[in-house]
C-alpha cells in the first residue's frame, strides 16, 4: 500500500468517511502526495502543461500586465507582486527574462505549499532571504522608521504560504492555482443536501458515501447535480486579504459558472500528460483538480472582481501579436547563423497559437480583483 493510502485508510479508521477536501489535502499536499513529490506542470516527465510551461511567451506578457497594474497603482516603490502556487518558477524566471518597467521596484515572492517545487525555484532563480523581499531598509536618521530603499530591486524570494505582508500597491498573481485548492463536494437530491465523504472498501480501496449535510450552499441546482464546497478557496482569500490592501489579485484558471456544473465533468484526474482514472484511485499518484465555479469566487473574495477577461483576448490586449511579429523579424534577422535567440523568435508564433486557442489555455479566465478601491476602471 502507497504511504499515502495507508495515511488515508489511518484517518477514516479512526474517524470514519472523510470528507472530499480532506482526501484532496492528503492526496496532493501530505507527505508523498502528488505535489509534494515534485509532480505537477512541465513537459516530459511531468503531468499536464500549464501557460508558463508553454515557453517564455506567457512570462512575456505577464510581465507587461505587471506593467501596467504598477502603472494602476501609481508607480509603487517597492512593488511587491506575490506570485501564489508558483510551481517551479518558470513564470518568475521569464518576467525577470521580460524586464519589465516595474523592474527596479519589483519585490517579487513566490509563494509554493510542495518543498520539491521550491528546490527546483533556486535552480532557476537567484532567491534572496525572504526578509529581503521588502528590504533593504533605510533609516535617514536615527529616530525616522525604517523605510524600504527605493530602487532597490528585482529582489526575488520565496514562501511555502502567503506572507502577511503589508505594502502600499501589491499585485498577488495565481496561475491555475484555485483549481487545486481542496474542496468538498455536494450533491443536491431534490430535497436536500447530501455531501460526499471517502470511506474505505478494502484495506486500500477507497469508495464514496453520502451523507446528509446541514451545509445550506444556496444554489438551486437540478436534482443530482453535484458542486463543490470551496473549503480551500475561503482560506486561501482569507489569506490574501492579509497581503493585498491595496492591489489586485489576477487569478488565470478555468471556471465555469454554476448553472453548467450538471452538463460537464468539472472535476478531472490527470497524470503524465493524459486523463487519470476515478478521484479516489491511487491518491497522490494523481492531480485531482475542478473548474472554478464564478459564483463562488466571488462570494468567498473579500475583495470586487473588477474585470474579467478570455485568455485570448487579455494576451492580444497585452500585445501578444507584436511580440509575435518582433520574434519573426529576429528569426529572418537570425536564421542563417540559427542560434537560440532566432530560434527563440520564431518559436513564438507556436507558443501565442496554444497560448489563445479557444479550445485549450486560449479560454481560462482571467480574472482581476481590486483591493483597496483599486481598479474600477481599469483596462488591459
Ligand atoms: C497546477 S500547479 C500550477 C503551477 C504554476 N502556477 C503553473 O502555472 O505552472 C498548482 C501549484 O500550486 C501549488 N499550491 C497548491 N496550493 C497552494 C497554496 N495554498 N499555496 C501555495 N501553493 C499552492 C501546488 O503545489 C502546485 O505547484
Amino acid at each position: 500500500m502507497s504511504p499515502v493510502a495507508a495515511h488515508l485508510a489511518q484517518l477514516i479508521h479512526r474517524e470514519g468517511p472523510i470528507t472530499f477536501d480532506r482526501f484532496m489535502e492528503v492526496a496532493l499536499y501530505g507527505e508523498g502526495g502528488f505535489f509534494a513529490t515534485g509532480h505537477g506542470a512541465g513537459r516530459s516527465g511531468r503531468d499536464f502543461v500549464t501557460s508558463p510551461e508553454v515557453g517564455p511567451l506567457f512570462g512575456a506578457c505577464a510581465a507587461r500586465a505587471l506593467d501596467r497594474l504598477w502603472r494602476a497603482l501609481d508607480e509603487p516603490d517597492p512593488f511587491l507582486v506575490v506570485e501564489a502556487g508558483a510551481g517551479n518558477g518558470r513564470l518568475a524566471r521569464e518576467v525577470l527574462r521580460a524586464a519589465p518597467a516595474c523592474l527596479p521596484a519589483l519585490r517579487y515572492v513566490l509563494v509554493e505549499r510542495s518543498a520539491a517545487l521550491r528546490a527546483e525555484q533556486r535552480e532557476r532563480l537567484a532567491l534572496e532571504p525572504a526578509d529581503e523581499a521588502l528590504g533593504p531598509f533605510v533609516r535617514r536618521t536615527n529616530e525616522d522608521e525604517a523605510v524600504p530603499a527605493l530602487s532597490a530591486g528585482p529582489v526575488f524570494t520565496a514562501l511555502e504560504e502567503l506572507p502577511a505582508l503589508s505594502a502600499n500597491g501589491t499585485v498577488v498573481i495565481a496561475n491555475e492555482l484555485l483549481d487545486n485548492l481542496p474542496f468538498g463536494i455536494a450533491q443536491w437530491d431534490g430535497r436536500r443536501w447530501l455531501e460526499v465523504r471517502v470511506g474505505l472498501r478494502g484495506p486500500d480501496r477507497f469508495e464514496e458515501v453520502l451523507v446528509p449535510t446541514d451545509a445550506d450552499l444556496g444554489y438551486s441546482v437540478p436534482p443530482g447535480t453535484r458542486v463543490p464546497i470551496p473549503r480551500g478557496m475561503e482560506e486561501w482569500w482569507r489569506a490574501c486579504d492579509g497581503v493585498v490592501q491595496h492591489g489586485f489579485v489576477l487569478v488565470i484558471d478555468y471556471a465555469t459558472a454554476m448553472a453548467e456544473l450538471g452538463s460537464r465533468p468539472w472535476l478531472r484526474t490527470y497524470r503524465a500528460h493524459a486523463i487519470g482514472t476515478d478521484p479516489l484511485d491511487a491518491p497522490g499518484e494523481q492531480d485531482i483538480t475542478a473548474d472554478v465555479v464564478l459564483e463562488q469566487l466571488d462570494t468567498t473574495a473579500p475583495f470586487p472582481r473588477v474585470r474579467t477577461d478570455r485568455q485570448a483576448d487579455w494576451l492580444r490586449a497585452l500585445g501578444i501579436d507584436e511580440l509575435v511579429d518582433e520574434g519573426r523579424r529576429t528569426w529572418e534577422a537570425g536564421a542563417e547563423r540559427g542560434d537560440i535567440e532566432a530560434l527563440a523568435g520564431r518559436s513564438r508564433a507556436t507558443e501565442a497559437a496554444a497560448l489563445t486557442d479557444p479550445g485549450g489555455l486560449g479560454a481560462h479566465c482571467v480574472l482581476l480583483f481590486g483591493a483597496g478601491g483599486a481598479g474600477g476602471a481599469f483596462t488591459w
